[in-house]
């Protein structure tokens, strides 16, 4: 074992000050997920368990770590929705994580538009300049490697309609950039925007 790295087995913990899991794990993308539950209550929650999965569909999916609204309404629905979160967008996105009752709506609370979706119920955020909407494909328990439940599911959609707003499609393609989106990193606060691009092929 060498000096110079510190090792140590999850299971056991980690004996930092703060786990370094989500620092090392980062910065990540943020899944900014619309839901409407079957009674009409509109919710809106971050994950930053999450990713893109697959091209052809394109698939997303993001992790409930214990049973949430969000997961509750997808899981009753089959759809969600998911909204770019932007600098612009940081306080209400970091407003709409909020541990509320079911019947609160986190698009009031945060003080975002709900706009109708054109292929699922649930909202998009009209505020955010990219929406995804998405339907279940599926709904999967974590587990250890003793395959033991874990409390966390994670949840993948296929994304049916894609919408953005124009201003960041420089002649038609699409400006990460531009969009300023924020990233999760560690600790209780640690967010990201985007640095230097730098260009890379593949080998050939
Ligand atoms: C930036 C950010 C990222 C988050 N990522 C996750 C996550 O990946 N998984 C999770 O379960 N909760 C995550 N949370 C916490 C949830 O947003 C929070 O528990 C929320 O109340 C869930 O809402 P819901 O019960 O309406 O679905 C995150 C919160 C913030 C601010």
């Amino acid at each position: 074992m060498s000096d110079d790295i510190y090792y140590y087995e999850p299971a056991l913990g980690h004996g930092l000050p703060h786990d370094p899991f989500n620092a090392i794990v980062g910065p990540r993308p943020i899944g900014w997920v619309s839901t409407r539950a079957v009674d009409g209550t509109l919710n809106l929650a971050p994950y930053s368990f999450f990713n893109g999965f697959n091209y052809t569909p394109p698939i997303i999916g993001f992790s409930s770590v214990g049973h949430k609204d969000s997961l509750s309404n997808i899981q009753a629905t089959g759809e969600f929705v998911w909204n770019l979160a932007t600098f612009a967008l940081a306080e209400p996105m970091n407003q709409s994580c909020a541990a509320v009752p079911p019947q609160v709506d986190e698009f009031q609370l945060a003080g975002l538009t709900p706009v109708a979706s054109r292929k699922v119920a649930a909202p998009r955020v009209k505020e955010s300049p990219v929406a995804f909407e998405c339907k279940v494909t599926q709904i999967v328990q974590l587990q250890t490697a003793q395959q033991q439940p874990v409390d966390s599911w994670l949840v993948l959609g296929e994304v049916v309609a894609v919408h953005i707003a124009k201003a960041l499609l420089k002649e038609g393609v699409y400006d990460t950039a531009a969009a300023d989106p924020i990233l999760r990193g560690g600790g209780p606060a640690d967010y990201f925007r985007l640095g230097e691009k730098f260009l890379m092929r593949r080998p050939s």
